[in-house]
């Protein structure tokens, strides 16, 4: 098996937060070698998964298209890139995790991003399951930094512009150059009445297969509120017990 799933999803829908529920959820399954990315500039997925960030990738391109950055020659040029971002994984117990960082500034990064696609491409392929966490938007996907997608989920809250902002990013995932297995929406933060008549049909509408819901979770707001990490809620905490259930319908059980 090989897997790689993208979260998705309108800003504060809780991407960070599943991204990091499902890194522990896979990890306990004993599924592995993980990769976490963090995709988002603002990133806190590390945080998330109480761990320390490596050196953003985005550095390594702003060093890589400076001409005293840059080796002579593409193939030595392409090697560095490549080694850059070996040293940039920051290995935890049980995953690394790779940060993006900040996105394009004044120069142009075309040549620099399809070397980063390529060296992350061969990257991932040392990983069983590669999970990475977007910013709100699709801007790593539809830079073509990322490679492509055998699942992308789409974050929603049981409100209408969050299912709204899912369905662009379904129609946008779409037009993009990059292939994408199956699109999937997710509800987070569920209340004991439900997302609702209005939601649920909205939500039928989208072209993208629902997923179970998860719950909303006093434990995952305080994490939320205190910048903590995934790996310190209880076990029986009920969101991380619906993530799991995700877990097993992703792998197909
Ligand atoms: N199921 C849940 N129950 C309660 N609180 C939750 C739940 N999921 C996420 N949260 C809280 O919602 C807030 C936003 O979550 P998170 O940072 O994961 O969202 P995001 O989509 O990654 O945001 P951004 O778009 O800023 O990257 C956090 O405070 C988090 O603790
Ligand atoms: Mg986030």
């Amino acid at each position: 098996m090989k897997l790689s799933l993208a979260v998705a999803g309108k800003g504060g829908t809780g991407k960070t937060t599943l991204a990091a529920l499902l890194v522990r959820s896979f990890k306990e399954k004993g599924i592995g070698p993980i990769l976490a990315v963090d995709a988002d500039p603002n990133s806190n997925l590390a945080e998330a998964l109480g761990t320390e960030p490596g050196r953003p990738l985005a550095e390594i391109r702003e060093v890589s298209s400076t001409s005293e950055g840059s080796p002579p020659g593409g193939l030595g040029r392409a090697r560095a890139v490549d080694d850059e971002i070996q040293r940039a994984v920051a290995e935890a117990d049980g995953f690394d995790l790779i940060t993006m960082g900040r996105g394009e500034g004044p120069r142009c990064y075309c040549y620099v991003n399809t070397l980063l696609r390529k060296s992350l491409s061969s990257l991932s392929a040392n990983y069983i399951l590669v999970v990475l966490d977007n910013e709100a938007g699709m801007e790593h996907l539809s830079r073509r930094t990322t490679d492509n997608v055998d699942v992308l989920i789409g974050v929603v809250n049981p409100t209408l512009p969050s299912v709204r902002a899912a369905e662009r990013i379904v129609a946008l995932s779409r037009e993009l150059p990059v292939q994408i297995g199956r699109r999937v929406v997710l509800v987070n933060r569920v209340g004991p009445a439900g997302t609702g008549e209005q939601i649920d049909r909205q939500l039928e509408l989208l072209d993208a297969q629902r997923l179970l819901d998860i719950p909303q979770d006093d434990a995952l707001e305080q994490l939320g509120a205190i910048a903590g990490d995934v790996f310190s809620l209880p076990n029986d905490n009920p969101a991380l017990a619906a993530v799991r259930n995700v877990v097993l319908g992703l792998l197909g059980g």
